[in-house]
């Protein structure tokens, strides 16, 4: 790293630390009791990974948070080595992956969208390994969302101004708000997620887009409202999830969860769909398991999700998830399928349409 590209990222680091300071002031609930079978455990057990006890940050696992898959999963994760390459040619496992990551590109050029990952190859903030292949650069998660975005340009971009607001729920690290931002550079948006899920994305973000307006904690607690006028003064906006229901109605246009609202608990699903501002939001895009039992305990299904307030702008199969494959003896590989199809829905709120509100 350059010493100027250094000292704008102990900065960033620190400011971070700054907001994580005013998120304990705040009195925020770090590990609350009910998150569902997979976060109650990992969110403990992740955030130990790269924050120290006294809220300071290991700047060495910050600065390779995707290398390291803390919080979520992603491939290839594998550092590049002697190893690694004869684990790639030999272990049925590891062959199976990259067989899956190969066809992921196939599948972005039947979509016609394989432009937009030579647009936006992946980010290497947080020092992930890429898998190169044919002259692009991706990883398994990156594929997703580029064909996300691309949905997202075929049904929305028409019908939302350039400088709309967006809330991703679930956010993670935020590479979906990251490419539409490149994509829409007028547009604002807040990440939903756990605290410090948020901290990985102030830094992803913070990385991808040095000149951005950030608002972490500190601005969100100064904020008194958060409503559209706060949030259309900022380009990010990191709401810890506690915010969600201070979030004023009418505050935003377009909400959106990818692979996230199926691995909650029922409780969590309820806050999100049965409450404001999701209630008042025109349009919703999200992509989920058709059902959860098959691995979490929630008992959620297509069958819960609020689709009915809606219009039906596009509903499908979600084509990107279903293939992938397990060891069989050492050497091969075979098909199993992904323990759930998930469907893809992108809707927009029926009295608004009718009223002619939009
Ligand atoms: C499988 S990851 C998907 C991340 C991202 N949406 C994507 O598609 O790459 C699920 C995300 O949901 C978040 N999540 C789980 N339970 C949540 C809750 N109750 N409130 C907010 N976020 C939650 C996790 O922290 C994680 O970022």
């Amino acid at each position: 790293m350059r010493s100027v590209d250094k000292m704008e990222d102990i900065k960033l680091i620190k400011t971070i630390e700054e907001n994580l300071h005013a998120a304990k002031e705040a009195g925020i609930e770090f590990n609350p009791d009910g998150l569902g079978e997979k976060w109650e455990s990992q969110v403990p057990q992740e955030s130990r990974r790269f924050i120290n006890s006294d809220f300071t940050l290991r700047e060495d696992v910050i600065r390779n948070f995707r290398g390291q898959t803390v919080f979520i999963y992603d491939w290839p994760c594998a550092k590049p080595g002697f190893m690694t390459i004869l684990r790639r040619l030999i272990d049925g496992n590891w062959r199976g992956r990259y067989k899956v990551l190969r066809g992921r590109l196939k599948l972005l050029k039947d979509y016609n969208c394989a432009d937009l990952l030579k647009k936006y190859p992946s980010s290497t903030v947080g020092n992930p390994n890429l898998f190169s292949y044919k002259g692009y650069k991706y990883t398994w998660r990156w594929t997703r969302h580029i064909y996300l975005l691309w949905l997202f340009k075929q049904v929305l971009e028409k019908r939302l101004s350039s400088d709309f607001v967006s809330m991703d729920i679930g956010s993670s690290y935020g590479v979906f708000s990251n490419l539409l931002k490149k994509e829409f550079p007028k547009s604002h948006h807040v990440l939903v997620d756990f605290p410090e899920q948020l901290v990985l994305a102030h830094y992803f973000l913070g990385k991808e887009f040095p000149e951005a307006k950030i608002a972490s904690m500190k601005e969100i607690r100064g904020a008194g409202r958060i409503n559209r006028e706060f949030i259309r003064k900022y380009d990010f906006v990191l709401l810890p999830w506690m915010y969600y229901e201070k979030t004023q109605p009418k505050s935003l246009d377009l909400l959106t969860n990818f692979s996230s609202f199926g691995e909650m608990s029922k409780k969590y699903f309820d806050y999100y769909l049965r409450n404001e501002p999701f209630k008042s939001t025109p349009y919703f895009f999200t992509c989920n398991r058709f059902h959860s039992h098959s691995t979490y305990k929630n008992d959620i299904s297509v069958l819960d999700y609020p689709l009915s307030e809606f219009s039906k702008l596009h509903f499908d199969i979600f084509p990107v998830i279903s293939e992938r494959y397990r060891r069989h003896g050492i050497l091969f590989y075979k098909f199993f399928p992904y323990p759930s199809q998930c469907f893809e829905f992108i809707g927009v709120r029926k009295p608004l349409e009718k009223k002619g509100e939009l």
